[in-house]
């Protein structure tokens, strides 16, 4: 991004939060209160649509552009919300650092899709099977280079990838930092985009980055924004304007933003790991308001999903996978 947005993000911040210390704190509050229990149109019906048959395989694609915000967190716990209201799911752990999925869902993964690109096992092979069985698919170093791919690989990758369609209804890829070639692959291929941030200045200033990066490469998307690690619910609308406003201000070719929600700050969501526990946060802590807010996070994600058809670049192009490789050639 360049400097002057930075700076431009920044200032907004800073004008955002003298204008908001005038305003009564009341009124703010309830306006926020009222946002957060806004329902999506439609909305009281979502349980009765989370029991309907699936349409296929549906991809959200998790990401941030900044490190640490949370995305391999939010994966995790939205996979299984995902899964309590009945569905196949699917995390496909394209995150190289060291926090993986499979080390919250604490397993240990023998294989990975490099295997599978190798030839050496069938998709079916690799996948680990985690609390309510969600299933987690180790990506590992064999998708740092799928630009690479000679294409009679890419094609037998793609044959196998395909064969998740039958074993899932919903697959969830997290993401590594940055808005590297191998993310925007993912990005641009997923049927929603679901971008983190923090409230800190430089997570969402790299959210706009990757918002940014986003439009130039694919026109019209819809961009939808959970702002994690909040101390208030104020600090999540306020990274919401902020972001929205910077968009518009630089005519982003995005369809919008959609912000459906945040999740507070909780230690047991940032300790869960380093204590022990054996269970996803969701599960271990399923009264607290962080879970919560991932049940609601999930249901709304549904929602939205139902709605959205998928976009194929072009006719021949039909699912997911190929349409990954589509973007890493383009
Ligand atoms: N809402 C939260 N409250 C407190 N701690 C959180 C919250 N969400 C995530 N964390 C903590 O923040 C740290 C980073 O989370 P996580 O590994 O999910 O981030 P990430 O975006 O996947 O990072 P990376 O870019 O390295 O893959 C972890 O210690 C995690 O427990
Ligand atoms: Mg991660």
């Amino acid at each position: 991004m360049k400097q002057d947005q930075a700076t431009q993000l920044r200032q907004l911040m800073r004008a955002r939060e003298q204008s908001q210390s005038d305003v009564s704190t009341t009124s703010a509050t309830r306006r926020l209160e009222r946002q957060s229990q806004a329902q999506p149109e439609g909305r009281t019906r979502l349980s009765d649509k989370a029991k309907q048959p699936s349409t296929g395989l549906k991809t959200i694609v998790v990401t941030g552009g900044k490190g640490g915000i949370g995305k391999t967190n939010l994966s995790a716990n939205l996979a299984i919300a995902i899964a309590q209201s009945g569905f196949r799911v699917g995390i496909l752990d394209a995150d190289l650092g060291l926090a993986n999925i499979d080390v919250l869902f604490r397993l240990t993964p023998k294989y990975n899709l490099r295997h599978v690109l190798t030839g050496e096992k069938r998709i079916e092979e690799i996948i680990l099977s985690g609390p309510l069985g969600v299933s987690i698919i180790p990506g590992s170093s064999g998708i740092q280079a799928l630009a690479d791919l000679p294409t009679r690989a890419r094609q037998e990758l793609i044959q196998e990838l395909r064969r998740l369609e039958d074993l899932l209804d919903y697959l969830i890829i997290d993401t590594p930092a940055g808005i590297g070639d191998n993310v925007l692959s993912f990005v641009l291929a997923a049927d929603l985009i679901l971008t983190v941030t923090e409230p800190d200045p430089m997570a969402y200033t790299d959210a706009y980055a990757l918002i940014k990066t986003i439009s130039r490469r694919k026109q019209n998307q819809m961009i939808y924004l959970v702002v994690n690690k909040v101390r208030s619910m104020a600090q999540g609308q306020e990274v919401y304007e902020t972001l929205q406003t910077v968009s518009e201000r630089y005519k982003l070719s995005i369809r919008g933003i959609n912000y459906i929600g945040y999740v507070p700050y909780e230690a047991k969501i940032r300790n869960a790991l380093f204590l022990g526990s054996q269970k996803p946060f969701i599960l271990e802590y399923p009264e607290t308001r962080g879970a919560r807010c991932f049940q609601q996070l999930a249901k709304k994600l549904l929602y939205y999903l139902r709605r959205t058809p998928r976009e194929r670049v072009d006719e021949n192009v039909r699912d997911f996978f190929s349409q990954m490789f589509v973007y890493t050639t383009d």
